[in-house]
């Protein structure tokens, strides 16, 4: 079986590459300056799978659609699945979205989630597919594109949100960021990991993230709406309506606190360990 991997020479059409290896495939792979063309790949492979940033991708498989049949498998790794799912739609071929939840960074796969929303295919090609992932380790979990990228204005969307909105209210208290560090609480040395691990990457991503889900401004209203309300209470000074709020939110999210609170304990143990 043959994989080709379009956008096979970014970070995670590298990592998926070195996947379909371990599996026993072949693999053949292009980007804009290979040997090998899309158009090439897309002709060669019984597996295509597209790679490319998320702004490239829906006009990188509208270029392959017309070359591909009924006999070979359309994906892509996108972090977002409507468009691109309905653009290999357009395709004769089997089509499966996939969302490696996890960077390129990551050693295996072990221990890592990936979501499959199968469009057109039939059990046993999905079957075929997901074994290659699951016998590395993977954990997979179906969705519907709608679902994943609804889901994901919030799990993605959101979070890195957050995030930014932190780094750039912090700067603009003008707070010194290795001072600060000396001043440093576990939670806040945590929280400030994830501040420098966002910034420390390639803006691409996540503006792409934020920017081209049609999920994420309601999100977002949410959240503007959440940061007014929080903002009011605190500023009221009022401790009975702030113990409202706390209880609201507690009562949300019961089923969670105590895992939330292990799980984070092992963190903090770590971070402490390691200082
Ligand atoms: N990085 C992550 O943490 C992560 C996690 C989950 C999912 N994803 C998804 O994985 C996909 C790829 O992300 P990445 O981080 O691997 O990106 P990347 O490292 O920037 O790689 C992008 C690849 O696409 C190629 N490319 C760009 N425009 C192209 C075009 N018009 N035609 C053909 N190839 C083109 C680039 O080729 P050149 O060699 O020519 O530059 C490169 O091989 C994205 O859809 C992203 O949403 C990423």
């Amino acid at each position: 079986m043959i994989a080709g991997i379009i956008g096979g020479t970014g970070q995670m059409g590298r990592f998926f590459a070195g996947v379909f290896q371990t599996a026993g495939w072949e693999t053949v792979v292009s980007g804009r300056r290979t040997e090998l063309t899309n158009r090439d790949v897309a002709e060669m492979a019984d597996l295509v799978l597209v790679s490319v940033p998320i702004r490239a991708t829906a006009e990188v498989i509208r270029e392959i659609a017309p070359l591909l049949s009924e006999d070979q498998v359309f994906c892509d790794l996108t972090s977002l699945k409507v468009e691109p799912v309905r653009a290999m739609l357009a395709s004769r071929a089997e089509v499966i979205g996939l969302h490696p939840m996890f960077g390129p960074g990551v050693a295996s796969l072990r221990g890592q989630t990936i979501v499959a929303t199968p469009a057109r295919c039939s059990q046993e090609t999905l079957d075929t597919l997901l074994s290659v992932f699951r016998e590395q380790g993977a954990e997979i979990t179906i969705s519907t594109p709608e679902d994943h990228d609804r889901m994901m204005a919030v799990i993605q969307g959101l979070t890195h949100f957050v995030t930014l909105a932190k780094a750039e209210a912090i700067r603009r208290t003008g707070t010194d960021i290795a001072e600060s560090l000396h001043f440093t609480s576990p939670i806040y040395r945590i929280e400030m990991g994830l501040v420098g691990r966002i910034l420390a990457q390639d803006a691409g991503l996540y503006g792409d993230i934020l920017q081209m889900n049609p999920a994420v401004p309601e999100v977002l209203a949410r959240f503007e709406e959440a940061v007014l309300a929080l903002r009011e209470i605190v500023e009221s000074g009022d401790a009975d309506r702030f113990q409202e709020f706390f209880a609201a939110n507690a009562a949300h999210y019961a089923s969670y606190l105590v895992s939330a609170t292990e799980e984070t304990d092992d963190l903090i143990n770590h971070v402490v360990s390691g200082r």
